[in-house]
């Protein structure tokens, strides 16, 4: 008789049976930084901490020996820097080039991803170039945005970037990208595309640290709606087309049904982004003492990498690397 229990009666044949392991090489810290000498803890997203440029690239340092392979940088740029066209975004000495030119510098073997959107750089805490419509409305200019990504994903490629991720949500932005850093000699340079990022109430905590909420409106005209899944695939096959190297879903554990599609979809790697709303919510419970932090941050983790993602952008990248490395 077929007795399913046998194999979860002790911890050695629960781990031979295992099907998913999650390794601290699955992770991707996302970090914030900032033109301050200090460090500043982000008041929106408790436990989180907006770096110097030092101190950013100390703490690269320690999460890349815990094992961690990648980060993802976020810029909070002055607001004095901000304009409607955004053309800090390419400034070859702004924040970010520094950044990474610095971590690449002290952590050569780390893998070092941008961000390639808008939203930090113009007032309107918008992903792309905003025109205000006759009828007082607000339009994205998607061509005239996809010129300027382009500038931001070449001055990333030049100053050292290994990886481009575009959260942009603009039609034909991959496509446009993979053929300005190809002209430019940065055929090496990969893109990892936000494929189906939704128009999530859960990050708000992130806007807060960057100060990089929308003034006015909302995302919904370029995001995608949360009740669709087929769309994803939609998006799956432009981005394959237009030549991405990494698909991403954002946010993960709500949309654990969309990262499985895509998986079964795709013979590309499939990353999700854990993003700061299911940070907090872990957090929030957490503090409170209604939840175990450590095992609800373990077992969201596997689950997203049991639908089907190889790859996990996460605040607690550096938190759970530990607790595996103790376990
Ligand atoms: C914006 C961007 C956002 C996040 C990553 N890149 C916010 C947004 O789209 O409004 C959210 C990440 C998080 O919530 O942790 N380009």
């Amino acid at each position: 008789m077929i007795r399913p229990r046998r194999n979860r009666r002790t911890p050695a044949i629960r781990s031979m049976v295992r099907e998913t392991i999650l390794s601290p090489a699955d992770f991707i810290l996302p970090m914030f930084l900032h033109e301050d000498a200090v460090d500043t803890p982000i008041e929106s997203m408790p436990g989180v901490t907006r770096w110097s440029l030092k101190s950013l690239v100390r703490e690269a340092g320690e999460a890349h020996a815990l094992g961690i392979p990648a980060v993802v940088l976020f810029p909070k740029i002055e607001e004095s820097l901000k304009t409607p066209s955004a053309a800090e975004c390419h400034n070859p000495s702004g924040l970010v080039p520094r950044a990474i030119e610095a971590l690449k510098k002290a952590h050569p073997t780390l893998c070092v991803i941008t961000d390639v959107a808008l939203d930090p750089y113009n007032a309107d805490g918008h992903d792309g170039i905003v025109r205000r419509d006759a009828g007082g409305g607000l339009t994205i200019l998607n061509d005239e945005t996809v010129e300027v990504l382009c500038q931001q994903a070449l001055c990333h490629a030049r100053a050292g970037a290994d990886i481009v991720a575009p959260s942009d949500m603009m039609d034909g932005r991959v496509g446009a990208i993979r053929e300005v850093l190809d002209e430019e000699g940065f055929t090496q340079v990969s893109i990892m595309s936000y494929t189906a990022k939704y128009a999530s109430a859960l990050y708000g905590p992130f806007r807060g640290a960057l100060d990089s909420a929308p003034k006015e409106g909302d995302k919904k005209t370029y995001q995608m709606d949360p009740a669709n899944a087929v769309e994803a695939l939609r998006e799956t096959l432009l981005d394959e087309a237009e030549g991405a190297d990494v698909l991403m879903v954002k946010p993960a554990s709500y949309y654990l049904d969309v990262i499985a599609k895509m998986q079964e979809n795709t013979t590309l790697p499939v990353a999700a982004y854990q993003v700061s709303g299911e940070y907090l919510m872990i957090k929030a419970a957490a503090s409170g003492g209604w939840l175990d932090e450590k095992a609800v941050v373990l077992e969201s983790l596997v689950s997203i990498k049991r639908a089907g993602a190889s790859m996990i952008l996460t605040y607690f990248a550096r938190q759970a690397a530990e607790w595996l490395k103790k376990a």
